[in-house]
Formats: C-alpha cells, sequence, structure tokens
C-alpha cells in the first residue's frame, strides 16, 4: 500500500494507474469495522481502492468538536494495509484549503436544510464540497458510503447528478456493535455509562418501528416513542427526532412504509446519529437492563 501525503504524489499515483478502474472511501480517519466494511465492497467495484483519510474543518459547525475528533493516523495506516487497500491519501490542511480559498459546492432544499442541516447550518456544503475537490484529486469510477449518514449520502448523489460528475455511488449498509449501536468514530468518546445511554437510541427507533408494524402510523406518536425511551436516561439531549419522506425530506404526519424516522441526539456532549427506515427490519438491540 502507497501512502500519499500531498496532492503530487496522488497525481503521479494516479498517472500510474490511468488504466485501472478506482473505487474511493472518503473518510475522516479513526477507522473502524464500518470503514473496513466500505472498504470490501470498494474492493468489489473496482479494480484498486483508494481510503482518503482528511478531517475537513468546513464541515465542523463547532470548534471544540473538530478539537476533539479523534485522529488514529498510524493505526488507520495499519488497518487499510491489511485491509488490501492500494493506496492512502492524507492531504495536508493547506493543501485543501490555502490561504484565500473561497469556493464551495452546496445542493440547496431541503435535503440539505432539514434533520442534519437544520441543526449543524453549512455542514452540508462542507461536506459537498471536500468530497467534491476530493473526488476531482482521486478520480475514481466508484465511491463508497456507508448508509449511516443516510442523509450525506442522498445529497451527495443529488450533486453527483445535478453536476454531471461521473463517479458511481455506491450506498454500504450500516454496520452495528452486538448491542445494537451503529459505529461511529464518535463512540470512542462515550465513556461506559454514555454507551448504555446511547443504546436507547437503536431500542428508542426498533420500538417505534414495532409500533408502525402494530398499525400507529401517525409521525408525532412514533416520534414520541422514541423520545420516551431517551429522555429517562440524565445526560441525553434529543437534537431532532423526525420522520420524513425519504425520496425529499418533507415532513409528514401519517407516516408509510420506506419513510426515514431519523434522530440525533447529544450523550454527554457527543452528538450521535441514527435512523431506520419504517416497515424495515427490526434492530438487534439489546433490552434495557433492569
Ligand atoms: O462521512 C465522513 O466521514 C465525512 O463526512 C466525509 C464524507 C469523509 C467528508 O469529509
Amino acid at each position: 500500500m502507497q501512502t500519499l501525503r500531498n496532492i503530487d504524489e496522488l497525481r503521479t499515483w494516479r498517472a500510474a494507474h490511468a488504466q485501472r478502474t478506482v473505487a474511493v472511501v472518503p473518510t475522516m480517519g479513526a477507522l473502524h469495522a464500518g470503514h473496513l466494511s466500505l472498504i470490501e465492497r470498494a474492493r468489489s467495484e473496482a479494480d484498486v481502492v483508494v481510503v482518503t483519510v482528511f478531517v475537513n474543518p468546513i464541515q465542523f459547525d463547532d470548534a471544540e468538536d473538530l478539537e476533539s475528533y479523534p485522529q488514529t493516523l498510524d493505526d488507520d495506516i495499519i488497518a487499510c494495509s491489511q485491509a488490501g487497500v492500494d493506496a492512502i491519501f492524507v492531504p495536508p490542511r493547506a493543501e485543501m484549503y490555502p490561504n484565500g480559498y473561497c469556493t464551495f459546492t452546496e445542493v440547496v432544499g431541503p435535503l440539505s436544510s432539514t434533520l442534519c442541516g437544520a441543526s449543524r447550518p453549512g455542514h452540508f456544503r462542507g461536506v459537498t464540497t471536500v468530497v467534491l475537490k476530493l473526488f476531482n484529486l482521486v478520480q475514481p469510477q466508484v465511491a463508497v458510503f456507508g448508509e449511516k449518514d443516510l442523509q450525506q449520502a442522498l445529497i451527495i448523489q443529488r450533486m453527483l447528478s445535478d453536476l454531471h460528475v461521473p463517479v458511481r455511488l455506491v450506498v454500504a449498509p450500516t454496520i452495528r456493535d452486538i448491542d445494537g449501536l451503529p459505529l461511529s468514530s464518535r463512540n470512542v468518546r462515550l465513556g461506559e455509562e454514555g454507551r448504555l445511554k446511547a443504546l436507547a437510541l437503536p431500542r428508542g427507533l426498533d420500538k417505534a418501528n414495532r409500533a408502525f408494524a402494530d398499525g400507529e402510523t401517525t409521525s408525532i406518536k412514533l416520534v414520541e416513542i422514541v423520545y420516551e425511551e431517551l429522555l429517562v436516561h440524565p445526560g441525553v439531549e434529543v437534537d431532532y427526532a423526525d420522520v420524513v419522506q425519504l425520496h425529499n425530506f418533507a415532513d409528514v404526519t401519517e407516516a408509510k412504509a420506506g419513510d426515514l424516522l431519523a434522530v440525533a441526539v447529544f450523550i454527554d456532549g457527543v452528538r450521535l446519529i441514527d435512523h431506520i427506515l419504517l416497515g424495515g427490519p427490526a434492530l438487534a438491540v439489546v433490552p434495557e437492563a433492569d
């Protein structure tokens, strides 16, 4: 595996692989089994795989969140090498955003302004900007993203389509720990207690989904079920819980199968997101301890 530490090195590597199809897995590092599943998927989609590791400052709306974002580059390099990655691209911040940088890419409308977009102003603009820059640099045929960040994946799909970017987007399923919590680089910031509280997230979604299967279709009631599960735990703050249509993120009052129930919470200051497609398969969640 080659470690490419600047844009020149990436361009030289890409030119040497001009005849091969490339799949890219964009990440912010702190790689875990969820990322490894994206890498495995990427390996099945193209001749060679590039993982990008770049903590993108312009997608953070909170300086403290950026500062405390976990960084484990040495471990990430080992993990990528063991996972059969061909190149890891780790660009310096000053090359991605040199002095005077002032160009941004933004998908406007409800896809970007609801859910995480409503509570993290500018976040998706930062994501689409860096993803387009990374695609311009890596020139992949395929890009693999996780379904865990479903809103992000849908926004990127929209950008690719609207801007005629010739990259095929693959959305790979969310990987959950055995207790039901979706894998996230932020999970390492939860203490033991915080982690137990975090399980209320998949548990609440699963309860709401079961209620939906039993005939409850009122969005507010489904959202209430999630709130009830979350708010019994001190230190849990709900950022949003909402039911929206999957294709346009419009709010719904009466939920239908395939609608998205999405939740974001702060647990002891750590922001976590999770979602379920109503009427979809149950989540394997651990019951709450007595
Ligand atoms: O999902 C992430 O890790 C980031 O948002 C991404 C896509 C790598 C852009 O910085």
